[in-house]
């Protein structure tokens, strides 16, 4: 069938998830304990007490989950594994009962005719590489070389298209400088360090894949962002450019061999941990890059000091917001693909993750109407069509998420699935949304 809403027919349509959100069985088959175990175990840090012990039971139900990705005639599928299920202690020969699970998932994919895309590490760290200081240890950047080239010598032969790190900044700043995601560190010089790490960390994942001679493609997942300025003046229009450098620019500019950017190295280059060689190491443009884009923030100048060592703070907004209260700014997702093409030689682009929760009701059948969320994506998906007709490489677009799941430190509260679970059943029941990504990957148009 021709499509004629203007995405190519080669377009890739998919869903994401990720495994502590959606697995359970934390304890199953030998499985060792991650920081989010921990953390979620810990009283007072996420929201209702919730823990992933459970989550959606896809660890048993992974078929359910295909057979609802066959529903749809997705035809990818962004799933990530659980670096303690395959290393329980972070180091040392898998276990084969963890390669197992992810056996099961990635030939019931193929054999629905999915694509699996395997993102390695969306933030389950094993708690044993945390002890010894997690990301802020050199050591977990080579931990995680051999654990990548585990997987790679393992499905390197089914999988097409790996990612190494999922949204590395919300690891670093969430998880070591604001403490609301593990492991709840809160110190800027921790953050930074962990920053050189998660991308020295990477680029030896990549360089190996290269090496390994497989024929599939590496790339990396952020949350990039192109803050806009509250207003046209100069001093706005300044602090929203620096807005970008630590979302951003630390990320980007050294992948593609520039280095990290002045101003950040002018604050802060005193807390990089940085050797000789490791630039070089960081320095190789990904096969692809993954992009997670939910909202857009309006920035607008202020003095530095302490709290805001980049002169710029968040500005007020009139967006309407989701139930994340975070502002809904389909306009804002073409500003940042075009951003991103424009500023750095990206040679393919995906929308890794884009979704909305909201307050979903459902009706007494158990079935939830969410015009909102129609309205959200249709907008949203627009966006991608403009960027597309544009000429910006854009390549395929995942949905965040099939379904309903632990939405981190929010719990379960926060939805985000085009899927209902049941919480007591857990049975999966498709909600309006389902049904309109269904037609809309049939081609029907937006
Ligand atoms: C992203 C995460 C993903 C999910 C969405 C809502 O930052 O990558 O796991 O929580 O936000």
């Amino acid at each position: 069938m021709t499509r004629h809403d203007g995405f190519p027919d080669d377009f890739i349509w998919g869903c994401a998830t990720a495994s502590y959100q959606i697995e359970g069985a934390t304890q199953e088959d030998g499985r060792g304990v991650s920081i989010w175990d921990t953390f979620a175990h810990t009283p007072g840090k996420v929201a209702g007490g919730d823990t992933g012990d459970i989550a959606c039971d896809s660890y048993h139900r992974y078929l359910e989950d295909i057979a609802l990705l066959r529903e749809l005639n997705a035809n990818a599928y962004r799933f990530s594994t659980a670096w303690p299920r395959i290393q329980p202690e972070g180091s040392g020969a898998p276990n084969q009962k963890g390669l197992d699970y992810y056996d099961r998932v990635v030939d019931a994919l193929l054999e629905s005719g999915i694509e699996p895309w395997m993102q390695l590490y969306h933030w389950d760290l094993p708690q044993a590489l945390e002890d010894r200081g997690g990301w802020v240890n050199r050591e977990t950047a080579y931990r995680f070389l051999d654990f990548a080239q585990i997987m790679f010598r393992h499905f390197g032969d089914r999988i097409r298209h790996f990612s190494s790190l999922n949204e590395p900044w919300c690891v670093a700043f969430l998880g070591y400088l604001q403490g609301v995601q593990a492991p709840g560190k809160t110190d800027r010089r921790l953050a930074h360090r962990a920053v050189h790490h998660l991308l020295l960390a990477h680029g030896l994942a990549q360089r190996a894949y290269r090496e390994s001679g497989l024929p599939g493609a590496f790339g990396i997942v952020l949350n990039p962002a192109r803050q806009r300025p509250a207003t046209a003046r100069p001093e706005d229009i300044e602090a929203a450019d620096r807005a970008a450098i630590e979302s951003t620019r630390i990320w980007l500019d050294p992948l593609y061999g520039r280095g990290y950017p002045e101003l950040f190295m002018q604050l802060f280059g005193a807390d990089i941990p940085m050797e000789e060689g490791d630039l070089d190491i960081i320095a190789s443009p990904p096969d692809f890059l993954g992009i997670n884009y939910y909202f857009e923030q309006a920035i607008k100048a202020v003095p530095v000091d302490g709290q805001h060592p980049y002169g710029c703070a968040l500005a007020e907004t009139w967006h309407p917001k989701t139930a994340m209260g975070w502002d809904i700014v389909p306009e804002g997702m073409l500003r940042l693909l075009r951003y991103i093409a424009g500023t750095w030689p990206v040679s393919e682009l995906y929308v890794t993750e884009n979704g909305v929760a909201f307050d979903d009701v459902p009706d007494s059948q158990g079935i939830v109407h969410d015009a909102n969320r129609i309205a959200y994506l249709r907008s949203h998906l627009h966006a991608c069509r403009d960027a597309i007709a544009e000429g910006i490489p854009l390549k395929g677009y995942f949905l965040w998420s099939l379904m309903d799941n632990f939405e981190w430190a929010y719990g379960y509260q926060k939805r985000f699935g085009i899927v209902r679970i049941d919480p007591v059943t857990l049975h999966r029941i498709p909600k309006k949304s389902f049904y309109y990504y269904r037609d809309v990957i049939a081609g029907f148009g937006l």
